[in-house]
């Protein structure tokens, strides 16, 4: 009988153990400037809250921290809501190229992609490069390649180009949206972090910003934090904003708060503005932008849920 009892326990240990570790997701849409037109904003925290849903979900089911990255970033990238993926915005040729990354905190695997124009879910090619190549980060026309090589389906470019951003670019009127990305800590302790855009509106044709960027749009490590950010891209990489948040934590004993506020203060000295998400190694959620408006969502293993654009 007590044999019994001990096997019982020491079985069901590692399972009370996971279940009692927190775990998290938080997600953003882009700092910028949102409207107050209500139906709009509606929309947006629908999508938002779906996204935060569908990568918690994945959390809650024991999935693992990049699954639900990328869950709730596809959502993002579908909704054409948001300028990534399906949503992304023209550059100055009327084309749409878009940049995407994902990091993993336990190892510190990484992939990004770069100048993607024919496939609908860049977050899905990063994580593809990372888990799938030997390599970290493909660019322009060897993404296109890669698509062909593990034999997914490329997408007419044309269908990512709608009369409304073609209006747009014209006009010089351009509806300004934002970067996605989402942060996540999965009940086994590994933290992962994603980011994805279309980058500027009417960008030079082959312009690169910081969400494919490692360090700089994004970083994951495990025993520091996940962070995601959104904002004009060249000053997110003259920061290493990402990898900035880390280091402050690791090497100078900041709380995620802290580095958080520490980075976007930099940024906001060198003149420019944005928005980052994070979650530290011990499940603590931080969001904050020095922009109008954020599209953030978030939900934690304490029972947290909360979605929102202006803090
Ligand atoms: N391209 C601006 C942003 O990151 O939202
Ligand atoms: N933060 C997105 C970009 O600058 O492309």
């Amino acid at each position: 009988m007590k044999k019994i009892i001990v096997v019982g326990i020491i079985f069901l240990l590692p399972f009370w153990v996971f279940s009692n570790k927190p775990f998290a997701i938080i997600v953003h849409g882009g700092a910028g400037t949102y409207s107050n037109d209500s139906i709009q904003n509606y929309k947006i925290m629908q999508v938002i809250s779906d996204a935060v849903e569908k990568g918690y979900k994945v959390l809650e089911n024991g999935g693992a921290a990049v699954d639900a990255v990328e869950t709730a970033i596809k959502v993002l990238e579908d909704s054409r809501l948001f300028n990534a993926g399906k949503g992304s915005v023209l550059n100055e040729e009327g084309f749409v190229e878009m940049d995407a990354s994902i990091m993993e905190g336990k190892e510190l695997k990484a992939g990004a992609v770069a100048g993607v124009r024919d496939f609908p879910n860049p977050i899905s090619l990063a994580r593809l490069v990372m888990e799938k190549t030997p390599h970290l980060l493909f660019a322009g026309e060897g993404v296109g390649k890669l698509i062909d090589r593990f034999q997914l389906k490329r997408i007419n470019p044309d269908s990512l180009v709608t009369p409304e951003k073609l209006q747009e670019i014209k006009s010089g009127k351009i509806h300004k949206k934002g970067t996605v990305g989402a942060v996540a800590l999965d009940k086994y302790g590994n933290i992962a972090a994603g980011t994805s855009t279309g980058g500027i509106a009417n960008k030079m044709v082959g312009r690169v910003g910081d969400s494919p960027i490692i360090g700089a749009g994004t970083y994951a490590k495990n025993s520091t934090c996940g962070v995601s950010c959104t904002g004009l891209g060249e000053f997110f990489i003259k920061q290493s904003a990402a990898f900035h948040i880390s280091a402050l934590i690791e090497y100078a004993n900041y709380s995620l708060k802290d580095a958080v506020g520490y980075v976007l203060s930099e940024i906001m000295k060198m003149g420019a503005t944005g928005g980052i998400i994070a979650i530290d190694k011990n499940g603590n959620i931080f969001f904050d932008y020095t922009t109008q408006g954020m599209p953030c969502g978030y939900k934690s293993s304490s029972g947290v849920k909360k979605v929102l654009i202006f803090k």
